[in-house]
Protein backbone atom coordinates (compact mmCIF):
# COMPACT_ATOMS: atom_id res chain seq x y z
CA UNK A 1 0.00 0.00 0.00
CA UNK A 2 1.22 3.77 -1.01
CA UNK A 3 0.31 5.85 2.36
CA UNK A 4 0.15 9.73 0.65
CA UNK A 5 0.01 12.79 3.02
CA UNK A 6 -1.55 16.10 0.90
CA UNK A 7 -1.31 19.36 1.59
CA UNK A 8 -4.13 21.36 0.35
CA UNK A 9 -6.55 18.64 -0.86
CA UNK A 10 -8.06 21.21 -4.12
CA UNK A 11 -10.00 20.24 -6.81
CA UNK A 12 -6.97 19.60 -9.35
CA UNK A 13 -4.91 17.60 -7.01
CA UNK A 14 -7.88 15.64 -5.63
CA UNK A 15 -8.00 14.81 -9.11
CA UNK A 16 -4.89 14.19 -10.37
CA UNK A 17 -5.11 11.66 -7.16
CA UNK A 18 -7.98 10.15 -7.52
CA UNK A 19 -8.22 9.81 -11.05
CA UNK A 20 -4.50 8.95 -12.08
CA UNK A 21 -2.61 8.02 -9.54
CA UNK A 22 -5.10 5.31 -8.22
CA UNK A 23 -5.72 4.42 -11.57
CA UNK A 24 -1.34 3.52 -11.16
CA UNK A 25 -1.89 2.29 -8.06
CA UNK A 26 -5.25 1.36 -6.38
CA UNK A 27 -3.85 0.21 -3.35
CA UNK A 28 -2.93 3.90 -3.13
CA UNK A 29 -4.63 5.56 0.31
CA UNK A 30 -4.53 9.14 1.22
CA UNK A 31 -4.02 8.67 5.32
CA UNK A 32 -3.04 12.38 6.37
CA UNK A 33 -3.78 15.51 5.23
CA UNK A 34 -3.28 19.66 5.77
CA UNK A 35 -6.11 21.87 4.52
CA UNK A 36 -8.15 24.68 6.56
CA UNK A 37 -10.95 23.37 5.31
CA UNK A 38 -11.35 20.07 6.52
CA UNK A 39 -15.00 19.42 4.91
CA UNK A 40 -14.06 20.36 1.15
CA UNK A 41 -11.32 18.42 1.62
CA UNK A 42 -13.24 15.51 3.00
CA UNK A 43 -15.67 15.87 0.12
CA UNK A 44 -12.64 15.43 -2.40
CA UNK A 45 -11.70 12.29 -0.90
CA UNK A 46 -13.85 8.82 -1.65
CA UNK A 47 -14.29 5.94 1.07
CA UNK A 48 -12.81 4.56 2.78
CA UNK A 49 -10.29 7.72 3.02
CA UNK A 50 -12.62 10.44 3.13
CA UNK A 51 -13.58 8.87 6.78
CA UNK A 52 -10.00 7.29 7.70
CA UNK A 53 -8.00 10.44 6.97
CA UNK A 54 -6.25 12.76 9.63
CA UNK A 55 -6.16 15.87 9.49
CA UNK A 56 -3.01 17.79 11.03
CA UNK A 57 -2.66 21.41 11.32
CA UNK A 58 0.96 21.23 10.04
CA UNK A 59 3.38 19.28 6.80
CA UNK A 60 5.83 17.86 10.00
CA UNK A 61 3.26 17.05 12.47
CA UNK A 62 1.89 14.90 9.74
CA UNK A 63 5.17 12.93 8.34
CA UNK A 64 5.76 12.70 12.04
CA UNK A 65 1.97 10.86 13.03
CA UNK A 66 1.14 9.59 9.66
CA UNK A 67 4.36 8.19 8.09
CA UNK A 68 3.42 8.37 4.64
CA UNK A 69 5.43 7.26 1.80
CA UNK A 70 5.00 10.20 -0.32
CA UNK A 71 3.93 13.91 -0.03
CA UNK A 72 1.49 16.01 -2.70
CA UNK A 73 1.49 19.75 -2.31
CA UNK A 74 -1.88 21.38 -3.97
CA UNK A 75 -2.38 24.44 -2.43
CA UNK A 76 -2.91 27.43 -4.42
CA UNK A 77 0.12 29.12 -6.23
CA UNK A 78 1.26 31.16 -2.88
CA UNK A 79 1.44 28.47 -0.54
CA UNK A 80 3.21 25.98 -3.33
CA UNK A 81 6.82 27.36 -1.94
CA UNK A 82 6.67 27.42 1.80
CA UNK A 83 5.45 24.07 1.80
CA UNK A 84 7.60 23.02 -0.36
CA UNK A 85 10.47 24.15 1.41
CA UNK A 86 9.04 22.62 4.40
CA UNK A 87 9.09 18.78 2.58
CA UNK A 88 12.30 19.33 1.00
CA UNK A 89 13.99 18.44 4.70
CA UNK A 90 11.75 15.17 4.33
CA UNK A 91 13.03 12.01 2.54
CA UNK A 92 9.94 12.16 0.51
CA UNK A 93 8.96 11.88 -2.79
CA UNK A 94 7.06 14.94 -3.68
CA UNK A 95 4.55 15.88 -6.26
CA UNK A 96 4.35 19.50 -6.48
CA UNK A 97 1.80 21.83 -7.97
CA UNK A 98 3.16 24.66 -10.66
CA UNK A 99 3.92 27.49 -10.40
CA UNK A 100 6.88 25.80 -7.83
CA UNK A 101 7.14 30.05 -6.66
CA UNK A 102 4.92 33.14 -7.40
CA UNK A 103 8.07 35.39 -7.02
CA UNK A 104 11.84 35.89 -7.15
CA UNK A 105 12.29 35.41 -3.43
CA UNK A 106 10.64 32.55 -3.36
CA UNK A 107 12.24 30.82 -5.91
CA UNK A 108 15.81 31.65 -4.87
CA UNK A 109 14.61 30.29 -1.46
CA UNK A 110 13.12 27.21 -3.01
CA UNK A 111 16.19 26.49 -5.01
CA UNK A 112 18.34 26.77 -1.45
CA UNK A 113 16.25 24.70 0.55
CA UNK A 114 16.67 21.46 -2.19
CA UNK A 115 20.80 22.54 -2.68
CA UNK A 116 21.51 18.90 -0.10
CA UNK A 117 17.79 17.51 0.06
CA UNK A 118 16.97 13.84 -0.72
CA UNK A 119 13.71 14.36 -1.56
CA UNK A 120 12.55 14.00 -5.13
CA UNK A 121 10.06 16.01 -6.64
CA UNK A 122 7.28 15.32 -9.99
CA UNK A 123 6.71 18.98 -10.56
CA UNK A 124 3.09 18.85 -12.13
CA UNK A 125 4.26 19.54 -15.59
CA UNK A 126 1.98 17.70 -17.69
CA UNK A 127 2.68 19.13 -20.86
CA UNK A 128 5.79 18.19 -21.15
CA UNK A 129 5.32 14.30 -20.32
CA UNK A 130 2.24 14.47 -22.49
CA UNK A 131 2.49 11.64 -25.64
CA UNK A 132 2.54 14.25 -28.34
CA UNK A 133 5.50 16.72 -26.51
CA UNK A 134 7.09 13.49 -25.97
CA UNK A 135 7.24 12.54 -29.74
CA UNK A 136 8.14 16.01 -31.15
CA UNK A 137 11.32 15.40 -29.12
CA UNK A 138 12.22 12.16 -30.26
CA UNK A 139 11.34 13.32 -33.81
CA UNK A 140 14.13 16.15 -33.26
CA UNK A 141 16.17 13.94 -31.72
CA UNK A 142 16.18 12.00 -34.78
CA UNK A 143 16.91 15.08 -36.83
CA UNK A 144 13.75 15.87 -38.05
CA UNK A 145 14.16 19.10 -38.73
CA UNK A 146 18.47 19.20 -38.05
CA UNK A 147 19.31 21.76 -35.55
CA UNK A 148 16.27 23.65 -34.16
CA UNK A 149 17.04 26.85 -35.09
CA UNK A 150 13.75 28.86 -34.68
CA UNK A 151 9.94 27.86 -32.85
CA UNK A 152 6.64 30.12 -32.61
CA UNK A 153 4.90 28.55 -29.78
CA UNK A 154 0.91 29.60 -29.30
CA UNK A 155 -1.40 29.50 -26.58
CA UNK A 156 -4.95 30.45 -27.76
CA UNK A 157 -6.65 29.37 -24.16
CA UNK A 158 -10.70 28.82 -24.70
CA UNK A 159 -11.16 28.46 -20.90
CA UNK A 160 -9.12 31.54 -20.19
CA UNK A 161 -11.93 33.51 -18.44
CA UNK A 162 -10.82 30.90 -15.41
CA UNK A 163 -8.26 33.50 -14.75
CA UNK A 164 -10.84 36.36 -13.61
CA UNK A 165 -13.85 34.70 -12.96
CA UNK A 166 -12.22 32.32 -10.33
CA UNK A 167 -9.54 32.14 -7.67
CA UNK A 168 -7.00 32.86 -10.03
CA UNK A 169 -8.48 36.79 -10.37
CA UNK A 170 -6.93 37.13 -6.53
CA UNK A 171 -3.31 38.52 -8.28
CA UNK A 172 -1.07 38.28 -5.14
CA UNK A 173 -1.77 34.73 -5.11
CA UNK A 174 -1.14 34.37 -8.66
CA UNK A 175 1.22 37.27 -10.06
CA UNK A 176 0.00 37.23 -13.37
CA UNK A 177 -0.09 34.61 -16.28
CA UNK A 178 3.14 33.92 -17.31
CA UNK A 179 3.34 32.56 -13.84
CA UNK A 180 0.32 30.65 -13.91
CA UNK A 181 0.10 29.90 -17.53
CA UNK A 182 3.30 30.18 -19.64
CA UNK A 183 5.83 28.24 -16.69
CA UNK A 184 4.20 25.00 -19.08
CA UNK A 185 4.99 26.27 -21.80
CA UNK A 186 8.02 27.84 -21.10
CA UNK A 187 8.51 24.67 -19.52
CA UNK A 188 8.32 22.28 -22.58
CA UNK A 189 9.81 25.02 -25.13
CA UNK A 190 13.36 24.32 -22.75
CA UNK A 191 12.67 20.06 -23.34
CA UNK A 192 11.34 20.34 -27.21
CA UNK A 193 14.88 22.59 -28.11
CA UNK A 194 17.14 20.96 -25.63
CA UNK A 195 18.29 24.57 -24.39
CA UNK A 196 16.99 26.73 -21.66
CA UNK A 197 16.15 30.09 -22.43
CA UNK A 198 18.49 32.33 -21.30
CA UNK A 199 16.95 36.25 -21.97
CA UNK A 200 13.27 36.90 -22.85
CA UNK A 201 11.74 40.76 -24.15
CA UNK A 202 8.04 40.54 -23.04
CA UNK A 203 5.01 42.60 -23.41
CA UNK A 204 1.88 42.28 -22.39
CA UNK A 205 -1.91 43.62 -22.71
CA UNK A 206 -3.66 44.14 -19.22
CA UNK A 207 -7.39 45.76 -18.50
CA UNK A 208 -8.68 45.94 -22.31
CA UNK A 209 -10.73 43.22 -22.22
CA UNK A 210 -10.98 42.04 -18.85
CA UNK A 211 -11.48 43.62 -15.80
CA UNK A 212 -13.84 47.06 -15.38
CA UNK A 213 -15.80 49.28 -13.29
CA UNK A 214 -18.85 46.84 -12.23
CA UNK A 215 -18.93 47.03 -8.48
CA UNK A 216 -16.54 44.52 -6.66
CA UNK A 217 -18.33 41.25 -4.89
CA UNK A 218 -20.70 41.54 -7.74
CA UNK A 219 -21.96 37.92 -9.44
CA UNK A 220 -23.78 37.32 -12.34
CA UNK A 221 -27.30 36.28 -10.45
CA UNK A 222 -27.31 39.82 -8.46
CA UNK A 223 -26.35 41.80 -12.22
CA UNK A 224 -29.32 43.47 -14.20
CA UNK A 225 -27.19 42.64 -17.20
CA UNK A 226 -27.45 38.88 -17.19
CA UNK A 227 -29.63 37.88 -20.19
CA UNK A 228 -27.45 40.03 -22.56
CA UNK A 229 -24.15 39.79 -21.10
CA UNK A 230 -21.94 36.92 -22.88
CA UNK A 231 -20.32 35.80 -19.67
CA UNK A 232 -23.26 34.85 -17.55
CA UNK A 233 -23.77 30.92 -17.30
CA UNK A 234 -26.78 30.98 -19.30
CA UNK A 235 -25.33 32.72 -22.11
CA UNK A 236 -22.04 30.83 -22.01
CA UNK A 237 -24.16 27.71 -21.44
CA UNK A 238 -26.37 28.32 -25.06
CA UNK A 239 -23.33 29.81 -26.75
CA UNK A 240 -21.08 27.17 -25.98
CA UNK A 241 -18.72 29.38 -25.46
CA UNK A 242 -16.29 28.63 -22.42
CA UNK A 243 -16.61 27.30 -19.10
CA UNK A 244 -20.34 27.74 -18.46
CA UNK A 245 -20.15 27.28 -14.84
CA UNK A 246 -22.31 27.96 -12.28
CA UNK A 247 -22.90 31.76 -10.77
CA UNK A 248 -19.26 33.52 -10.66
CA UNK A 249 -17.85 37.05 -10.08
CA UNK A 250 -17.81 39.43 -12.79
CA UNK A 251 -15.29 39.30 -15.74
CA UNK A 252 -16.15 43.13 -16.27
CA UNK A 253 -15.40 43.53 -12.18
CA UNK A 254 -13.29 46.64 -10.43
CA UNK A 255 -12.07 43.94 -7.69
CA UNK A 256 -10.16 41.96 -10.82
CA UNK A 257 -7.52 44.82 -10.08
CA UNK A 258 -5.81 47.57 -12.64
CA UNK A 259 -2.74 47.39 -14.46
CA UNK A 260 -1.24 49.97 -11.93
CA UNK A 261 -2.69 47.64 -8.90
CA UNK A 262 -1.57 44.47 -10.72
CA UNK A 263 -4.07 42.23 -12.84
CA UNK A 264 -3.85 38.97 -14.97
CA UNK A 265 -3.10 40.32 -18.47
CA UNK A 266 -6.08 39.85 -21.54
CA UNK A 267 -2.80 38.07 -23.84
CA UNK A 268 1.19 38.62 -23.22
CA UNK A 269 3.95 37.24 -25.25
CA UNK A 270 7.49 36.85 -24.97
CA UNK A 271 10.57 37.31 -27.46
CA UNK A 272 12.63 34.12 -26.17
CA UNK A 273 16.67 33.81 -26.37
CA UNK A 274 17.76 30.05 -26.10
CA UNK A 275 21.45 29.12 -24.80
CA UNK A 276 22.93 27.76 -27.90
CA UNK A 277 21.79 31.23 -30.13
CA UNK A 278 18.08 29.99 -31.23
CA UNK A 279 15.54 32.05 -30.51
CA UNK A 280 11.70 31.81 -30.28
CA UNK A 281 8.19 33.65 -29.50
CA UNK A 282 5.62 32.33 -27.02
CA UNK A 283 2.75 33.93 -27.01
CA UNK A 284 -0.55 34.02 -24.42
CA UNK A 285 -4.12 34.76 -24.99
CA UNK A 286 -6.91 34.56 -22.42
CA UNK A 287 -10.09 35.40 -24.43
CA UNK A 288 -10.45 32.93 -27.20
CA UNK A 289 -13.36 30.72 -27.45
CA UNK A 290 -14.73 27.87 -28.72
CA UNK A 291 -12.74 26.32 -32.01
CA UNK A 292 -10.05 29.27 -31.64
CA UNK A 293 -8.52 26.59 -29.03
CA UNK A 294 -4.90 26.06 -29.98
CA UNK A 295 -1.63 25.74 -27.93
CA UNK A 296 1.24 23.91 -29.47
CA UNK A 297 4.88 24.99 -31.43
CA UNK A 298 6.44 25.22 -34.62
CA UNK A 299 9.88 24.29 -34.41
CA UNK A 300 12.05 24.68 -37.62
CA UNK A 301 15.81 24.22 -39.02
CA UNK A 302 17.26 24.04 -42.01
CA UNK A 303 16.40 20.34 -42.52
CA UNK A 304 12.88 20.52 -42.08
CA UNK A 305 9.83 22.15 -39.72
CA UNK A 306 7.96 20.36 -37.03
CA UNK A 307 4.25 21.50 -35.78
CA UNK A 308 2.32 19.96 -33.36
CA UNK A 309 -1.22 21.25 -31.77
CA UNK A 310 -2.49 19.42 -28.44
CA UNK A 311 -6.22 20.46 -29.28
CA UNK A 312 -5.52 18.86 -32.59
CA UNK A 313 -3.86 16.20 -30.97
CA UNK A 314 -1.20 15.46 -33.87
CA UNK A 315 2.23 16.72 -35.67
CA UNK A 316 3.30 17.55 -38.68
CA UNK A 317 6.30 17.28 -39.95
CA UNK A 318 7.59 18.75 -43.37
CA UNK A 319 11.09 17.76 -45.19
CA UNK A 320 12.46 20.68 -46.50
CA UNK A 321 14.36 18.71 -48.95
CA UNK A 322 12.92 16.26 -50.16
CA UNK A 323 9.11 16.15 -51.47
CA UNK A 324 7.66 14.22 -48.25
CA UNK A 325 5.19 15.59 -45.62
CA UNK A 326 3.76 13.50 -42.58
CA UNK A 327 1.08 14.04 -40.50
CA UNK A 328 1.45 11.80 -37.20
CA UNK A 329 -1.78 11.28 -35.51
CA UNK A 330 -2.05 10.31 -31.78
CA UNK A 331 -4.09 7.64 -30.76
CA UNK A 332 -6.11 8.64 -27.08
CA UNK A 333 -6.31 12.08 -25.33
CA UNK A 334 -6.99 12.26 -21.22
CA UNK A 335 -6.51 14.96 -19.09
CA UNK A 336 -4.09 17.16 -20.52
CA UNK A 337 -3.87 15.21 -23.56
CA UNK A 338 -2.22 12.40 -21.70
CA UNK A 339 -0.12 14.63 -19.55
CA UNK A 340 -1.57 13.59 -16.10
CA UNK A 341 -1.36 9.75 -16.22
CA UNK A 342 2.42 10.08 -17.34
CA UNK A 343 2.76 12.35 -14.67
CA UNK A 344 0.58 9.72 -12.22
CA UNK A 345 3.06 7.27 -13.20
CA UNK A 346 6.65 8.96 -12.71
CA UNK A 347 5.26 10.04 -9.12
CA UNK A 348 4.22 6.56 -8.36
CA UNK A 349 7.23 4.59 -9.63
CA UNK A 350 9.61 7.29 -8.07
CA UNK A 351 7.94 6.08 -5.05
CA UNK A 352 8.50 2.48 -5.43
CA UNK A 353 12.33 3.09 -7.06
CA UNK A 354 11.24 2.05 -10.79
CA UNK A 355 11.47 5.85 -12.16
CA UNK A 356 12.80 8.38 -12.24
CA UNK A 357 11.02 11.93 -12.61
CA UNK A 358 11.28 13.96 -16.03
CA UNK A 359 9.79 16.95 -14.19
CA UNK A 360 12.35 17.64 -11.54
CA UNK A 361 12.82 20.09 -9.06
CA UNK A 362 15.28 21.99 -11.01
CA UNK A 363 12.88 22.01 -14.16
CA UNK A 364 9.61 23.63 -11.79
CA UNK A 365 12.26 26.33 -10.67
CA UNK A 366 14.29 27.09 -13.80
CA UNK A 367 10.34 27.59 -15.83
CA UNK A 368 9.72 30.01 -12.42
CA UNK A 369 12.84 31.97 -13.08
CA UNK A 370 11.95 32.61 -16.76
CA UNK A 371 8.44 33.32 -16.03
CA UNK A 372 9.48 35.89 -13.84
CA UNK A 373 12.19 37.46 -15.88
CA UNK A 374 8.62 37.83 -18.76
CA UNK A 375 6.88 39.47 -16.14
CA UNK A 376 9.45 41.59 -15.66
CA UNK A 377 10.53 42.45 -18.78
CA UNK A 378 6.59 43.20 -19.66
CA UNK A 379 6.39 46.04 -16.68
CA UNK A 380 9.69 47.05 -17.12
CA UNK A 381 9.80 47.42 -21.47
CA UNK A 382 13.52 45.95 -21.14
CA UNK A 383 14.90 42.64 -22.31
CA UNK A 384 16.12 40.50 -18.88
CA UNK A 385 18.34 38.29 -18.91
CA UNK A 386 16.90 34.73 -17.24
CA UNK A 387 18.51 33.61 -13.69
CA UNK A 388 19.76 30.30 -14.08
CA UNK A 389 19.40 27.41 -11.50
CA UNK A 390 22.95 26.36 -10.22
CA UNK A 391 23.98 29.97 -10.95
N1 LIG B 1 -0.57 21.38 -13.30
C1 LIG B 1 -1.69 21.77 -13.84
O1 LIG B 1 -1.92 21.55 -15.02
C2 LIG B 1 -2.69 22.50 -13.00
C3 LIG B 1 -4.04 22.57 -13.38
C4 LIG B 1 -4.92 23.24 -12.54
C5 LIG B 1 -4.46 23.85 -11.39
N2 LIG B 1 -3.14 23.79 -11.07
C6 LIG B 1 -2.63 24.44 -9.85
O2 LIG B 1 -3.16 23.78 -8.72
C7 LIG B 1 -3.22 24.69 -7.63
C8 LIG B 1 -4.51 24.51 -6.87
O3 LIG B 1 -5.61 24.80 -7.70
P1 LIG B 1 -7.07 24.26 -7.30
O4 LIG B 1 -7.97 24.63 -8.41
O5 LIG B 1 -6.98 22.86 -6.87
O6 LIG B 1 -7.38 25.20 -6.04
P2 LIG B 1 -8.31 24.86 -4.81
O7 LIG B 1 -8.64 26.13 -4.17
O8 LIG B 1 -9.42 23.94 -5.23
O9 LIG B 1 -7.36 24.00 -3.85
C9 LIG B 1 -6.50 24.57 -2.89
C10 LIG B 1 -6.64 23.78 -1.60
O10 LIG B 1 -5.68 24.29 -0.67
C11 LIG B 1 -6.34 24.42 0.61
N3 LIG B 1 -5.62 25.38 1.44
C12 LIG B 1 -5.86 26.72 1.61
N4 LIG B 1 -4.99 27.24 2.50
C13 LIG B 1 -4.20 26.23 2.91
C14 LIG B 1 -3.12 26.15 3.82
N5 LIG B 1 -2.67 27.23 4.48
N6 LIG B 1 -2.53 24.95 4.00
C15 LIG B 1 -2.95 23.84 3.32
N7 LIG B 1 -3.97 23.86 2.45
C16 LIG B 1 -4.58 25.04 2.23
C17 LIG B 1 -7.75 24.82 0.26
O11 LIG B 1 -8.64 24.62 1.33
C18 LIG B 1 -8.03 23.92 -0.94
O12 LIG B 1 -8.51 22.66 -0.54
C19 LIG B 1 -3.00 26.09 -8.20
O13 LIG B 1 -1.75 26.57 -7.80
C20 LIG B 1 -3.04 25.88 -9.71
O14 LIG B 1 -2.15 26.73 -10.39
C21 LIG B 1 -2.28 23.12 -11.84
Amino acid sequence: MIRLGVIGMGERVSWVINQEMRAVAPDLKVVGVVDPDEAGARSRLPEPDSAEAIFYETLDEMVRSAKPDALVIGTRCNLHTPYAIQAARCDLPLFLEKPVSNSMEQAISLEKAFENSRCTVVVSFPLRVSPLCVMARTLLEEGAVGHPNHVMAFNYVPYGTIYFDSFYRIYPVTQGLFLQKATHDFDYLSYLMGERIVRVGAMASLGQVFGGSKPSGLVCSQCDEELICAESPRNRLVNGSGRAGSDHPCVFGEDIGTPETGMNEDSSSALLEFAGGAHGVYTQVFYSRRDAGARGATISGYEGTLTFDWYQNHIKRIRHHQPFSDTIRAGGTGSHMGGDSELARDFIGVIRGTRVSRTPIESGIQSAYTCLAAKESAETGQFVTVRQVGG
